[in-house]
């Protein structure tokens, strides 16, 4: 039997669906087999009508659909255009040879038009990754589509628009594979922040070995505008790193940029009442979370302890493993998650615990059960806290312009050119070097030993805290061009690390 070849997504992991129609004597019914859900079978109707008003006729008789493999689960409407089609190919109505070596999909409106859908990226990496070459999706979602290069992508507004290009009777023009650049404009840069150099060296590592940060300190310091101007260094996508990022956009329905390839790294600030299946994602179509979405880039989480505490607790197995899995009832998926996570929060709920100049109204139970709203294993997870103080007087007044992102992005980009050359395939980031990987990559001198030695003996250090160090310092050496890492280097790693202060 002939069929038609078209996608479903496991995660943003793309599969082939084979659907093939046979059409048999007997009493009028359409039926459609092999795991569709719901949304599949509204399809019929649609179909059928989309069929009738462009002038083709619906076969007589008993109509099967099967969609292949079984296994997996067939959800929404992009089954439409690659069944109707098979019914088409089952009639004899379009020649087999058309169709062999593409990839379908679309939703059919009633009146045989074509509306876009999600996935058109992950469609195209299986079209390529199967060694097929030709794909054909809703007009709307071709600059999506032909995001990935080598593949022929047609556009089509209906049903009939894709019979007369597969008769030869008038054919489609491919979509031009041929992208500008994403110039995208950032609006926060570092030169608009006086003072805080501690702060934006902090958040410099952080962008350069993909850390986790945590600003804290009272209001107004300008932590906020310090977290935003974050994706101003970091550094740029990779073209397999754009796919991956623009897949996982492509699967939860967010919009693309026009040239179809996201080309900058994300940023994500979900609102502090966001619940857990928002940030890890979930659901019973499981949909991507802000984890996922912030994947290769930066989740950030403003005012850390208004958060739900059930809800962060989620974030720590996806910033241990770089991927969530969503559990429900036909079994579970994975999406990926390696993201940074930078927060900020202020001291209590004053603000000003810590605050030099101004006198904090908390009572001292407040200020720690403030603190407590963050779990220790959480707060373990951030490498890089940084004390951010109100910003001096003299330093807000100053007319010298601070360094811009511009050269510190530079920076950062060598330092992450060094950790992919040291790693290769392993990792992309020392955030993400291994524990078995640590001796190897992140090796001691002696002295650097004896240093975290000593604050591992005076409990200044936690396990996790020791390997977090050495990633960090490595980080720092790999800033400033250093093959090795050396005492200085680990003794500014050790000052950020923040738990001393939080336990009061
Ligand atoms: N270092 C700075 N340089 C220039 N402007 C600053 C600086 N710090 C704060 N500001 C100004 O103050 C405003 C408030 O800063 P921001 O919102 O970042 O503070 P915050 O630390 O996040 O405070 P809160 O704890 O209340 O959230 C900024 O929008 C900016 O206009
Ligand atoms: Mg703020
Ligand atoms: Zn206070």
């Amino acid at each position: 039997m002939f069929h038609i070849i078209t996608s479903a997504t496991i995660g943003i992991e793309p599969v082939p669906i084979t659907v093939e129609t046979d059409v048999t004597m007997g009493l009028r019914s359409f039926s459609v087999v092999g795991l569709p859900d719901a949304s599949v079978k509204e399809a019929r109707d649609r179909i059928r009508a989309a069929m009738r008003n462009t002038g083709f006729r619906f076969p007589r008789g008993r109509v099967t659909v099967n969609l292949a493999p079984a296994d997996v689960r067939k959800q929404g409407p992009v089954y439409d255009l690659p069944i109707a089609l098979s019914i088409l190919l089952a009639m004899g109505v379009i020649p087999r040879p058309s169709i062999e070596s593409s990839v379908f999909i679309g939703e059919l409106a009633l009146d045989g038009s074509i509306r876009p859908v999600r996935g058109s990226l992950t469609t195209a990496l299986m079209t390529h990754r199967t060694g097929r070459k030709t794909l054909f999706v809703p007009e709307q979602n071709v600059a999506e589509a032909s995001a990935l290069r080598g593949l022929t992508v047609y556009g089509v507004d209906s049903i009939r628009t894709v019979v007369d290009h597969l008769l030869g009777v008038e054919l489609i023009k491919p979509a031009s594979t041929i992208k500008q650049k994403d110039v995208s404009s950032h609006p926060y840069d570092f030169s608009d922040v006086k003072g805080q150099e501690g702060a934006k060296r902090g958040l410099e590592i952080a962008a350069a070995g993909a850390h986790n940060i945590l600003l804290k300190g009272p209001p107004g310091a300008g932590k906020t505008l310090l977290a935003r101007s974050l994706p101003s260094i970091l550094p740029d996508l990779s073209y397999e790193e754009s796919l991956e990022v623009t897949s996982i956009a492509s699967i939860a329905g967010i919009s693309l940029p026009d040239i179809g390839l996201i080309q900058a790294r994300p940023f994500r600030t979900p609102h502090h009442s966001a619940s857990a299946v928002a940030l890890v994602g979930g659901g019973a179509w499981p949909k991507p979370g802000e984890v996922s979405l912030a994947h290769r880039g930066v989740l950030f989480l403003d005012e850390l302890p208004e958060f739900s505490r059930y809800a962060l607790e989620h974030l720590r197995q996806p910033l241990e493993d770089g991927h969530v899995t969503v559990s429900r009832a036909a079994g579970s998926v994975q999406f990926p998650a390696r993201f940074l996570l930078a927060a900020a929060m202020n001291p209590c709920p004053c603000g000003h615990f810590s605050n030099p100049n101004r006198h904090c109204t908390c009572r001292l139970d407040q200020v720690i059960k403030y603190q407590k709203r963050i779990s220790g294993p959480l707060l373990d997870r951030f490498d890089i806290v940084i004390e951010v103080p109100a910003v001096k007087h003299e330093k807000l007044l100053s007319e010298d312009l601070p360094e811009c992102s511009e050269i510190i992005r530079r920076r950062v980009n060598n330092a992450r050119m060094v950790q992919r050359k040291r790693m290769g395939e392993r990792a992309s980031t020392n955030n993400e070097i291994s524990t078995r990987q640590l001796d190897e990559l992140c090796k001691l001198s002696p002295d650097g030993k004896s240093l975290l030695e000593q604050a591992l003996r005076t409990n200044k250090l936690s396990a996790r805290g020791y390997t977090r160090v050495r990633k960090v310092a490595r980080t720092i050496a790999d800033l400033e061009g250093k093959p090795d890492i050396e005492v200085e280097h680990l003794a500014e790693a050790l000052q950020y690390r923040g738990q001393d202060a939080i336990e009061l």
